[in-house]
């Protein structure tokens, strides 16, 4: 596999750089605070049995992960370490060189790179700039299907543009899907973090051949757990990840999912928080981009704790993000980690101190 252009650049400045201002994790929280959400749950922490934990995950975890879904079942969810890991997994167990796949672009890169590797021809969807955002034209998905075509890969809320597909899209590209014989993977890992008023359900509620992923990291800003999961309906695909996690991380960490039960017990809090967070850092950042109209493009997400705006100013993005850093100690993920063309950056808006982030990166411009 190439070199994973953004986890690269986050490597090197993620841990070393005062000002966050492109994470795609909401805020997160201490062990204690997660604690103190549920009556005794320090006291049971504490007690908790350091040993082995189940193949597929705890069954009071399914049990808790399959509650947030209308048609998956606890049998249905498969849990991993972190979203990467099932994207990985399920890449490896169900393509084969020559197979044909789909992708939304950009994309977080494991979602087309682990797939590239195996030899699988891909096709990109492309996102494209509007006159008010991001957009996606679900007709054009029809017209990239091939006769090898095995996968359609998704993601929604999508890294980077905070593009979000209403139930409706959801239900046109099962069909689309489900008449062509192809699955659809999923990534969701931003779901949880929509405040338009629509529905926007999981894919395999819709679609008996689809996989969901899903994550504590973003939207319940919990990465430290390292707890993922899948959902499909489909028993060949849950099975062949079964046996390949025998020989990636067996199971889970049981601290993490003593701590991962105790948080979707109370997910619907935390996710009200994270997006009170968002929403009030996107009226924050209304106000910066209309006072600099002069240097960027505005592309506030649909959903999501991420937006890919546009910078007008001139020497590129990468110099502006690297200057940034140096001078303002100010963290903007440059586009080029997504191969995209044109002078775009991530802006991540899950964060408290988002509006110190933007006063810096303000006093960057005025020089
Ligand atoms: C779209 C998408 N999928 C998967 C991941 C990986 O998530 P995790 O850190 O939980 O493994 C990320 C992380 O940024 C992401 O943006």
């Amino acid at each position: 596999m190439r070199n994973f252009l953004l986890e690269d650049f986050y490597e090197k400045h993620e841990f070393s750089t005062p000002y966050l201002l492109s994470q795609s994790d909401c805020e997160s929280m201490t062990v204690e605070e997660l604690l103190h959400m549920e009556p005794d749950a320090k006291k049971r922490f504490m007690q908790s049995w350091l040993g082995y934990t189940e193949v597929k995950g705890s069954p009071e975890l399914r049990e808790r992960i399959a509650a947030l879904y209308k048609s998956c079942a606890p049998d249905d969810i498969l849990v991993h370490a972190g979203a990467e890991e099932a994207i990985f997994s399920f890449m490896q167990v169900f393509l084969a060189a020559g197979d044909h796949v789909v992708y939304m672009s950009p994309a977080y890169q494991s979602l087309y790179e682990v797939t590239m590797s195996l030899g699988c021809e891909v096709s990109p969807w492309l996102l494209c700039q509007g006159d008010s955002g991001w957009t996606l034209d679900i007709d054009e998905l029809e017209l990239l299907l091939k006769p090898n075509t095995k996968l359609i890969v998704l993601n929604t809320p999508h890294n980077p543009t905070g593009y979000s597909l209403t139930d409706d899209e959801h239900k046109r590209i099962a069909d689309i899907a489900r008449d062509r014989g192809v699955f659809v993977f999923c990534d969701q890992v931003y779901k949880g973090l929509e405040w338009d008023g629509q529905a926007h359900s999981w894919m395999s509620d819709f679609y008996e051949n689809a996989i969901s992923l899903g994550v504590l990291s973003k939207a319940y800003g919990l990465p430290g757990l390292r707890i993922g999961w899948i959902a499909t309906r489909n028993k060949d695909v849950y099975d062949m990840m079964v046996k390949f996690k025998y020989y990636t991380t067996i199971c889970c960490s049981a601290p993490s999912e003593f701590l991962a039960i105790v948080a979707l017990k109370h997910g619907e809090d935390i996710l009200r928080r994270n997006v009170s967070v968002i929403k009030e850092n996107i009226t924050y950042a209304e106000d910066f981009f209309s006072k600099h109209a002069e240097a960027f493009i505005n592309n506030a997400p649909a959903a999501g704790p991420i937006a890919f705006h546009k910078l007008k100013l001139s020497g590129g993005i990468r110099a502006f993000c690297e200057n940034l850093i140096q001078r303002k100690g100010v963290l903007l993920l440059p586009g080029d980690v997504y191969e995209v063309k044109g002078d775009y950056f991530r802006m991540g808006y899950g964060r408290k101190n988002f509006r110190e982030c933007l006063n810096q990166l303000e006093q960057h411009l005025s020089g």
